[in-house]
């Protein structure tokens, strides 16, 4: 890349750029590592306005965090979904914290062959963490780069290895941090997947897919299956009972309890759907009267506020309360 278009990304990034993220204005890795894990598969509005201060105000750092029992840090992660990003923050924290020297705070390495190593660190978070903590003159790989450099080449399908190998020929090794988090906000912004304005894009003088841009790369349709699920709320007192999961779908949430057959005596009362990365989930939802109080844990809905849950089991009580 010629030093003309590093410097129009710059400018660029100076007057359009998301520069007041608050992950942008820190260097600290605990911040930066919390911020990506949780954008990795939700969108900034949501992790600025509901997650990421109040996790940093119950968890202010990586020693609380490793302290502090799953069950809180689930709690926080309450509706961001995909739990795992909540248990693999959690153990890398212990780890990080056993790892430390005593008399010294925890911190994470700064080399990516080091971070990758822990739990719930891919490659491009490990990128991420190594550049915007420690300055380092790697590149990123989020949904938003790829389809710059698939565009600027006029790539319709290149697999990781290409884009990995064009993103660090491209990097500015002299301004990596600011040319990073430009290349997100351009992505999000003008290198659009729809509508794309690549007459206020900087990088357009180098743009080769620049006449057709939505060509690239190739989209991909995919159907997912659906799962259907009967639902069992089982009353008991104006209680509901619910079960923390053990298996490895949502493990350690609470939620309610799915059944092979609905039991003759429950009521339906409808259903909900919520659509995971690899399938949509449709819920029939039952209620049934307990008469003796089985050996399950019931829970007033006032109590439930303060479990963990998923999205689907939210839906569910919501249900509950909008028919009952
Ligand atoms: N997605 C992943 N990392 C991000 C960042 N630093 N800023 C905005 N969106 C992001």
């Amino acid at each position: 890349m010629y030093k003309q278009t590093y410097k129009q990304i710059h400018n660029w990034y100076q007057s359009h750029g998301r520069k007041n993220l608050p992950w942008r204005s820190t260097h600290d890795p605990y911040h930066i590592y919390l911020s990506e894990v949780m954008l990795q598969q939700t969108q900034v509005k949501t992790v600025l306005e509901r997650y990421y201060f109040p996790f940093l105000k119950k968890f202010p750092s990586l020693k609380a965090l490793a302290d502090a029992p799953l069950d809180d840090v689930l709690k926080m992660w309450e509706g961001l979904g995909y739990y795992n990003r909540a248990k693999n923050l959690h153990k890398t924290a212990q780890i990080l914290v056993q790892g430390q020297p005593q008399g010294f705070a925890p911190t994470f390495p700064s080399q990516i062959d080091e971070l990758i190593k822990l739990p719930g660190i891919g490659k491009n978070t490990a990128h991420a963490v190594a550049t915007f903590a420690f300055n380092q003159p790697v590149p990123i790989m989020e949904a938003n780069v790829k389809r710059i450099l698939c565009r600027l080449k006029k790539l319709l399908t290149p697999n990781d290895k290409q884009l990995w190998e064009l993103a660090y020929m491209l990097i500015d090794k002299v301004n990596p941090f600011d040319y990073n988090q430009a290349m997100m906000d351009i992505g999000a912004t003008i290198c659009t997947p729809k509508n794309p304005k690549c007459d206020l894009c900087p990088l357009s003088d180098m743009c080769k897919g620049k006449r057709a841009p939505t060509l690239y790369p190739t989209k991909k349709k995919r159907v997912v299956p659906t799962r259907e699920e009967n639902i069992m709320i089982s009353l008991y007192n104006d209680r509901l009972s619910l079960i923390q999961r053990k298996g490895k779908f949502l493990h350690g949430l609470w939620g309610f309890e799915s059944t092979e057959v609905p039991l003759c005596a429950s009521e339906y009362i409808g259903e909900v759907t919520h659509t995971y990365t690899h399938f949509k989930l449709l819920c029939k939802i039952y209620v049934y009267y307990e008469i003796d109080k089985e050996q399950i844990d019931y829970f007033t809905t006032q109590e439930i506020r303060k479990l963990a849950i998923s999205k689907v089991d939210e839906k569910i009580v919501k249900l509950y309360l909008d028919t009952m």
